[in-house]
C-alpha cells in the first residue's frame, strides 16, 4: 500500500551545476531536471566555475541565464504556472519550470570590493580554505578574518587545511592506490581547518557554515563553539554518511571527493551528531564528472561525487530504518538551510512515497554524469512530485 505524504520542497544548499566552463559535466538544464526528479526544489549553485563566480558581472551573469530557463516564480505565481505546466508535459520541462536557484559567490585573496557590492544578492560567501575542483582558495587568515569584519553575510567554507594537504601529498607521491586520498587529508586536515576558522568567529562573531563536515574531530569542535553559543553551522553530505573508506574496493577514483570518504567510526560520529543536533543542514556537494575522467589514475582523476537526485531517496530510507524522524528530515532539508541562508522557501512542496520499494540505476538518473555510486541500492521511499 502506498503511503504518500507531503513535505516542505527540499532545499540543496550545496551544488556544482557546472556553468560557466564545464557545461560537458552538467548544465543549468540537466542539473534542474536532477534536482527536481529527486525533490529538490531550491538550489545554491557553487562559484568553482569557470571562470569562477568572482565579480558582480559573474554573478549578474548566472542571475540571468538561471532565470531564463528556470524562472524565479513568486509562490503565487508558482503554483499557476505550475498547474497550467504540468499537465502534459514531461517530466524535464516540469523540472525546469519550478526550480528555484540561490548562489554561493566566490572569495578570492582580493575581491572584497565586489563581495560588498553583491551581498543583497548572494546566499553566502564561499571560501575555499583548502584547494579542491576550480582554482578558487583563500588560506590566508588575515584576508578571512577582515573580510569576516567589513561582510555580514553568512560564509561558507570548504574547510581543509591546505598546507597539511601540502605536505601529506609529498609523503604519497609516487603512489596511485585510490585510497592515500583519505590518508593525504586525512582527518587532522579538516579538523585543522575548522579549529582556525572558529578561532576567527570567536573573535569577529561573523555567522560561518561549514561544508561537508565529514569527522568525528570537527563535530567535537563544532559541538563545543555551538555551546559556547558562536553562530556557526554544520553540513553533512549524503556521501559521507552512507558511503565509507570501504567503497574504495568497488569504485576507486569514482568515490574520490574532498574531503574523503572516511572510516566507519567518523560515519558513526555524523550520524550520532545529527541525532544531537550538532548538524544543520544536508547538502548533496552534487559534483558530477564524466566517468572517463573518473577513470584516469589517481593523480589525475578529478575530485566530487554526484548526488542532489539521490540525496532526499537515501534519507527517506533512513527515515524507513528508524535511523532519524520525519521532523528531522525536515529540519535537515529545509528549515533551517531557509533560516541560515534566509531563503523563501514559501509554498514548495515535496510529495513522497514512504512505502515504494525501488532501486537506484544511473540510467534513469537525470545528471550529464551518468553514474551514481548507489548504483543497483534497494530503497524504501521515493520522490513522487513536486
Ligand atoms: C567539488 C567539485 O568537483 O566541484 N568536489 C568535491 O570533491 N567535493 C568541489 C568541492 O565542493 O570541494
Ligand atoms: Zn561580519
Ligand atoms: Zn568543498
Ligand atoms: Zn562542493
Amino acid at each position: 500500500m502506498s503511503k504518500k505524504i507531503s513535505i516542505p520542497g527540499i532545499i540543496d544548499p550545496h551544488v556544482h551545476f557546472r556553468t560557466p566552463g564545464a557545461e560537458y559535466k552538467e548544465d543549468y538544464r540537466s542539473g534542474s531536471a536532477a534536482a527536481l526528479a529527486g525533490g529538490v526544489t531550491y538550489v545554491l549553485d557553487m562559484p568553482n566555475t569557470n571562470p569562477a563566480t568572482t565579480t558582480e558581472a559573474d554573478l549578474d551573469w548566472k542571475i540571468r541565464e538561471t532565470e531564463k530557463i528556470a524562472g524565479n516564480y513568486s509562490s503565487s505565481e508558482r503554483s499557476e504556472s505550475r498547474s497550467a505546466i504540468f499537465v502534459g508535459i514531461s517530466r524535464q520541462a516540469r523540472a525546469v519550470n519550478s526550480l528555484k536557484f540561490g548562489f554561493n559567490f566566490g572569495a578570492t585573496n582580493n575581491n572584497l570590493e565586489e563581495i560588498k557590492k553583491v551581498e543583497d544578492k548572494i546566499a553566502s560567501i564561499k571560501v575555499y580554505f583548502g584547494s579542491s575542483t576550480g582554482n578558487l582558495l583563500v588560506n590566508d587568515l588575515k584576508i578571512i578574518e577582515k573580510m569576516m569584519q567589513e561582510t555580514t553575510k553568512v560564509i561558507t567554507v570548504h574547510a581543509e587545511d591546505e598546507e597539511l594537504i601540502q605536505k601529506n601529498t609529498k609523503k604519497y607521491e609516487g603512489q596511485a592506490d585510490p585510497k592515500i586520498h583519505s590518508l593525504i587529508r586525512n582527518p587532522e586536515t579538516a579538523a585543522s581547518a575548522v579549529e582556525k576558522l572558529l578561532n576567527l568567529v570567536r573573535k569577529t562573531n561573523h555567522p560561518v557554515y561549514f561544508c561537508h563536515i565529514s569527522t568525528k574531530d570537527e563535530v567535537e569542535l563544532i559541538k563545543k563553539a555551538k555551546a559556547e553559543g558562536l553562530p556557526v553551522y554544520a553540513e553533512v553530505t549524503p556521501h559521507h554518511l552512507f558511503l565509507d573508506e570501504s567503497a574504495y574496493d568497488k569504485w576507486g577514483n569514482f568515490v574520490k571527493v574532498n574531503p574523503p570518504i572516511r572510516s566507519k567510526d567518523h560515519v558513526k560520529a555524523l550520524w550520532d551528531a545529527i541525532d544531537a543536533g550538532i548538524i544543520d543542514c544536508l547538502g548533496s556537494d552534487h559534483a558530477p564528472h564524466l566517468p572517463e575522467e573518473k577513470k584516469q589514475g589517481y593523480w589525475q582523476a578529478p575530485s566530487g561525487i554526484p548526488g542532489v537526485e539521490t540525496l532526499l531517496p537515501l534519507i527517506l530510507n533512513a527515515v524507513n530504518e528508524g535511523k532519524l524522524t520525519m521532523e528531522k528530515l525536515i529540519e535537515l532539508t529545509s528549515t533551517n538551510a531557509s533560516r541560515i541562508f534566509g531563503l523563501d522557501n514559501a509554498g514548495a512542496e515535496t510529495i513522497v512515497d514512504m512505502n515504494e520499494i525501488w532501486e537506484v540505476n544511473a540510467k534513469d538518473l537525470h545528471s550529464k554524469c551518468g553514474w551514481s555510486p548507489y548504483e543497483g541500492m534497494g530503497l524504501k521511499g521515493r520522490v513522487i512530485s513536486i
